[in-house]
């Protein structure tokens, strides 16, 4: 007699029907604000089926009844998952320029500089803004925030392979990280100088209510109001003007221009805005 065949999930054969992906898109919207377009269907399909696979699930109709269980603990990854997290260090270059002038002012008056970064991704940016203020000798601190608990993991361990630090002048390089030898041969670790600037959070900023957070007197909100929609981009606009002190910038994504007509809001750079009035 031949022996059974050994059970095997067969991926290919699960499908995403029309109405799973809609509910999919609900979820997204309801549980971080993120507006998914109808052309992100292939993305959904391909990293959600890593979840599937997680879990040991063979559909999509399953894997979603188990997201919508009553204090699911499938959700964190299936928004985890369904996050974007492109970013790079000093990535447009030109709200680090302003911020070291802001920073070289402040640093003359001796106060703190309190910075935002509120969708920190894999914490490229918040070490960037804390590279800045170092250099510039300007006491500070930087919240770091993000809703995608996989990335700050990442963001808080600061440690990079070599080839994401490839654009860095080799002084600054040299200033604010450590490199690697033996088995960490090819990755490099932020300064504990840099690390104790720095502190990381989980905040989702479609949250109705945030943790009580300090006056800041500069937030990072880049490249990641453009997967909200246009009620929620304003909501959250509000809010950002109550946190920010009069005279205190608010930078933006390179295709983001939602404070332009906020009257709290004056430009004052490519894609950066400067709190006016109380
Ligand atoms: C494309 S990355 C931007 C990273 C960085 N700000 C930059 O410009 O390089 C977008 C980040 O927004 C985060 N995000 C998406 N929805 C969010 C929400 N509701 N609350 C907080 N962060 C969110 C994602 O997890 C992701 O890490």
């Amino acid at each position: 007699m031949s022996a059974l065949p050994e059970f095997t999930f067969d991926h290919a054969a699960a499908m995403l029907s029309d109405r799973e992906f809609a509910t999919v898109r609900e979820l997204i919207a309801a549980h971080a604000g993120i507006k998914l377009s109808p052309q992100k269907r292939n993305m959904v399909y391909n990293r959600l089926l890593r979840r599937l696979r997680a879990r040991g699930l063979s559909s999509f109709g399953d894997y979603l009844q188990l997201v919508q269980r009553e204090g699911s603990d499938e959700r964190e990854a299936f928004v985890n998952a369904l996050t974007t997290n492109l970013t790079a260090f000093f990535r447009e270059p030109h709200h680090f320029e302003l911020l070291a002038e802001h920073a070289r002012a402040r640093a003359r008056g001796g106060k703190p500089l309190r910075c935002w970064s509120n969708a920190c991704s894999t914490g490229e940016e918040a070490w960037s803004i804390a590279m800045v203020l170092r250099e510039a000798e300007c006491p500070g601190e930087v919240l770091a925030t993000d809703i995608d608990t996989d990335v700050l993991q990442t963001a808080q361990a600061g440690v990079y392979r070599m080839e994401r630090t490839a654009g860095l002048p080799p002084e600054r390089l040299r200033r604010h990280f450590l490199r690697g030898t033996g088995s960490n041969e090819g990755l490099v670790s932020v300064r504990p100088e840099l690390r104790s600037m720095v502190r990381f959070a989980q905040l989702n900023l479609q949250a109705p209510a945030w943790p009580a957070l300090e006056p800041c007197d500069v937030i990072f909100c880049r490249n990641v109001v453009i997967y909200f929609d246009r009620e929620f981009q304003k909501r959250l606009l509000a809010r950002l003007a109550d946190l920010l002190v009069p005279g205190g910038l608010l930078m933006v994504g390179h295709s983001e221009s939602f404070p332009a007509a906020h009257p709290g809001f004056r430009s004052c750079g490519r894609t950066a805005y400067e709190r006016v009035g109380g």
